[in-house]
């Protein structure tokens, strides 16, 4: 095995799974690691799922993709079902997070020119994380991801999240911003979340400024928080999904309603693979079977989680807070703590460690009580570890 021939991008740990099932990730030597990450929020169903197994062999096995010169009958149905569990109107189906919000970033411009603003801008926010392309990257507040990449696109004004003045300092500021783009949890930011009022809060803002709300649900969507999307209730004008979506395969989604659906006509945007009908009947299985399966427990087992991280983490004496809601969970160290990534690979667990000091959970939300109570347990024993070896140096 050589990695010798791939750009040199990852810094990936020393380690290949051969196979997996639930929550449960097996090297090909037999090894096995509880999946605390999901592939990054992505397996919420966990892995080896057989309403996705199924959905993918029979899609498979009867038509794979067209493109969309056609019509596509599986993707109406998925745009349809998402329109439902969101409160939007239409979709546009795409590949991946930041081609989601690339959609997102065009569809405002667009938007902002039809309204006859020669310069429009989107307010996006610090430590935000909206993908890798040029544009998302631009919107992205991260600086050493940007590093390298300049010039970046123009067009963003950047303000701390979960701070309304700041919002309005900024629409007194700049008259031709026309949409908002933010996360309702900060995920790859360190698992901030805001004030419980803000999206609502940022929601009437938009409407005094004619602003159009944006919200990026890449991470927080598809169950994650306990509910199909976690700022659906302040009535976005467009949400973006993908990760959880396809529960691996690659799909993603702009979803919008009102003005914001109608901003994007034939031929102004568009991708080869978006929305074919492997992707989408794929996406349906996983919607039904979150929705009916995964997401009415999510909140208790979000629950049990912490309160048995609490009991496990807290005798240690280096944690801060943990914060979240449902099962994306940040546990915040009094210091930096990357070495609890090895550490808890020992005890045959897999967590990732972001913003320095945050362990960030994200099990498959079909997480068993038994394995939320083993996976505490097992960050306990690395956390204890990693304690003793701070006092040691
Ligand atoms: C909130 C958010 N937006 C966008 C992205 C980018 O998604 P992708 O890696 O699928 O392009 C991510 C990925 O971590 C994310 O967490």
């Amino acid at each position: 095995m050589s990695d010798e021939h791939l750009m040199p991008v990852y810094a990936r740990q020393p380690l290949a799974f051969a196979r997996g099932h639930g929550v449960w990730l097996e090297t090909a030597e037999g090894e096995s690691y509880l999946d605390a990450l999901s592939g990054i929020a992505v397996c919420n169903l966990g892995h080896g799922h057989p309403a996705v197994v199924e959905a993918l062999r029979e899609q498979a096995g009867t038509l794979i993709h067209t493109s969309n010169l056609y019509r596509i009958p599986v993707q109406e149905r998925l745009a349809e079902r998402l329109c439902a569990v969101s409160g939007m109107e239409r979709a546009f189906f795409c590949n991946s997070g930041a081609e989601s919000n690339e959609t997102a970033i065009k569809l405002a411009r667009r938007h902002g020119h039809a309204r006859g603003v020669e310069t429009p801008r989107i307010l996006v926010m610090d430590n935000a994380f909206h993908g890798r392309t040029l544009a998302s990257l631009s919107a992205t507040g991260n600086t050493r991801a940007q590093e390298g990449f300049a010039p970046l696109v123009e067009g963003f004004v950047r303000v701390p999240f979960d701070d309304l003045a700041a919002v309005e300092k900024a629409a007194g500021e700049y008259p031709d911003i026309v949409a908002v783009l933010v996360e309702p949890i900060q995920g790859e930011g360190g698992v901030q979340v805001p004030a419980e009022d803000y999206l609502e809060r940022l929601r009437t803002l938009c409407d005094e400024q004619g602003w159009l709300l944006m919200l990026d649900e890449v991470q927080t969507g598809n169950g994650r928080t306990g509910e199909y999307f976690a700022g659906a209730s302040a009535r976005p004008d467009v949400i973006t999904t993908a990760k959880g979506l396809g529960n691996g395969f690659p799909i993603a989604v702009c979803l919008a309603r009102g003005e914001a659906a109608e901003a994007l006509g034939p031929g102004s945007h568009g991708t080869t693979y978006g929305g074919n009908p492997l992707g989408c009947a794929t996406a349906l299985a996983v919607v039904d079977t979150l929705e009916n399966e995964a997401i009415p427990a999510v909140r208790e087992k979000g629950e049990r989680l912490r309160e048995k991280l609490r009991e496990q983490l807290e005798p240690t004496g280096l944690v801060r807070e943990i914060r979240g809601r449902g099962l994306i969970l940040g546990i915040v160290l009094e210091r930096d703590c990357a070495e609890v990534v090895e550490l808890a690979r020992d005890q045959g667990l897999l967590v990732n460690v972001t913003a320095g000091n945050v362990i960030r959970l994200l099990p498959p939300l079909v997480i068993s009580d038994e394995e939320i109570d083993l996976l505490a347990t097992r960050l306990g024993r690395a956390v204890a570890e990693f304690a003793r070896r701070q006092e040691a140096s």
